[in-house]
């Protein structure tokens, strides 16, 4: 197994690509530190997945654009897993509007979860690993919008733009205490911050004519390319961004 001996802290973890990585990091041998906004019977459920494939898991209920909240769940995640050395930035939101209507509450909520709580996250995982003298590997979920223009979401664009500065930035300065830090992209995934899209077959016809795969992915086609980023075999891979989006980024065509 990849990461036998290994514990991850996985953000956003009770649905969708969050969930899918957490299940595939643990069948790869990983402990869980599994981080949710709240504790329920969703996120107990994943917990529960987890335990079935023989790994420990942890619920870490916190709000990942919190900055005292996330410091403790580090602490604690790692006071509670000694063998911690992955984090997975995955949380994040989106909402929709046209630049002149975007509100600043809306603004602020997009930013804070998608920017703000990476970077805080990896600045206590960094501080943590290297009190520990350890050395570890960061994952942010990103997204094609970390280049690709997306109309009516510019915050989100704003928040996966900086996402990608923020790894680039931290794979330098981290690289010394044998950190890795690497961004993942996905394209348009079956998950349910897509569900007004998958529930309108217009939309959904047109969006999938644009994959040159023909199909949307799905959240285990996003989570097999981060354990591979999270184990040992990626050792010598830092500062990257990896797409996995069935060619949707440089596909263009004329008719
Ligand atoms: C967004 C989705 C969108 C996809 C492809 C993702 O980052 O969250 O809403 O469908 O990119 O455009």
């Amino acid at each position: 197994m990849k990461l036998a001996n290994t514990a991850a802290l996985v953000t956003g973890a009770g649905q969708g690509i969050g969930q899918a990585i957490a299940l595939q990091l643990a069948a790869e041998g990983a402990d869980i530190a599994l981080n949710v906004r709240a504790d329920d019977e969703r996120a107990r459920a994943v917990r529960d997945e987890i335990v079935a494939l023989g790994r420990r898991c942890t619920i870490y209920p916190a709000d990942v654009s919190r900055v005292a909240g996330t410091r403790a769940m580090v602490q604690q995640a790692g006071a509670d897993f000694p063998q911690l050395c992955i984090l997975v930035n995955n949380a994040g939101v989106e909402r929709h509007a046209p630049l002149l209507e975007v509100s600043e509450d809306d603004y602020d909520l997009v930013l804070d979860v998608n920017l703000k709580g990476p970077f805080f996250l990896i600045q206590h995982f960094a501080r943590w690993l290297r009190a520990a003298g350890r050395p570890g590997r960061i994952v942010n979920i990103s997204s094609v919008h970390e280049e690709l223009p997306f109309p009516n979401f510019a915050p989100y664009c704003a928040s996966k733009g900086g996402l990608k500065m923020l790894m680039r930035d931290a794979a330098v300065e981290l690289a010394p205490f044998g950190i890795t830090v690497n961004n993942v992209a996905p394209g348009a995934i079956r998950t349910p911050i897509n569900d007004a899209l998958l529930a309108n077959e217009a939309q959904l016809k047109a969006l999938t004519a644009q994959i040159p795969l023909g199909r949307l992915g799905t959240p285990p086609d996003v989570a097999k390319l981060v354990a591979f980023l999270a184990s040992e075999d990626a050792r010598y891979i830092t500062g990257t961004t990896s797409v996995v989006d069935g060619g949707l980024l440089w596909n263009y065509t004329e008719q």
